[in-house]
């Protein structure tokens, strides 16, 4: 997928995202235009370089200090080294409004739900990252199923099982006079459920621990008879 993502211009090993959902932010930059974009997870910058490339301006909030590089990188970007939750209350202040907003920091599932409730009144489209991830999916549908602002859809992009768990996928929520969930298709079902059966019922990180305690038990086991044998031969 390097060779693919090289071809696409996208592969950044920093940038923490599939080929799809790094090329569902940069259609969604590409068809908003948006003025102001906030981030919240900068990591290394992996997407806040599209963010800058695609927008007008952005402030890109993270924890680590690596985000303070972000304003020498591009001046367009304005770098918040906080947490998300005092940048809430920064941007509340300061009256802020953004045109679209990425929530990708802390992945529990109360931390996610306080972002988005955080930044529903000042931004317009919100995109949501590792909605496959079921902690932070639960954080998602606990701040959208009790607002009145924002109509949201879970499955915007969905993910696959990983090697490391079930991670990535984006959620959208938008600004609308209807609130509440919305699914693109009529009768669309969600892959969301049956994914997580399978990463649940998944045997085959089983089967290789029982195939590497089984050789560690075979290799044990002649050593102790090569030495046995070794014994009553007297070598
Ligand atoms: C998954 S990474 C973000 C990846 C990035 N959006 C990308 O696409 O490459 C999560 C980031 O959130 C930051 N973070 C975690 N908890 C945070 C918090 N409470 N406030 C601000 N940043 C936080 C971490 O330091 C980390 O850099």
């Amino acid at each position: 997928m390097d060779e693919l993502q090289r071809k696409l211009g996208v592969l950044n090993p920093d940038w923490l995202m599939s080929s799809r959902e790094k090329l569902s932010l940069i259609g969604v930059l590409h068809t908003l235009k948006p003025k102001k974009v906030l981030e919240f997870g900068y990591h290394r910058g992996g997407a806040t370089q599209w963010l800058s490339m695609l927008s007008d301006q952005v402030i890109t909030v993270d924890v680590n200090e690596f985000v303070l590089d972000a304003e020498n990188e591009y001046q367009n970007v304005e770098a918040w080294r906080c947490s998300t939750l005092e940048a809430i209350e920064k941007i509340n202040d300061q009256k802020l409004f953004f045109d679209l907003t990425i929530i990708d920091a802390d992945h529990t599932r109360e931390a996610v739900s306080n972002d988005i409730n955080g930044v529903l009144q000042s931004s317009d489209i919100i995109l949501m990252h590792d909605s496959f991830n079921p902690a932070c999916r639960k954080g998602m549908i606990t701040s959208l199923k009790k607002q009145q602002t924002h109509a949201y859809y879970l499955d915007f992009m969905p993910s696959l099982n990983k090697h490391d768990g079930l991670w990535g996928g984006l959620a959208i929520a938008w600004k609308s006079d209807k609130p509440g969930q919305r699914k693109e298709f009529k009768s669309e079902y969600s892959p969301f459920t049956p994914i997580v059966t399978h990463h649940f019922l998944r045997i085959s990180p089983y089967l290789q621990s029982l195939k590497i305690k089984i050789l560690t038990l075979l290799n044990i086991t002649t050593n102790k008879l090569r030495i046995g044998v070794g014994k009553i031969l007297g070598r």
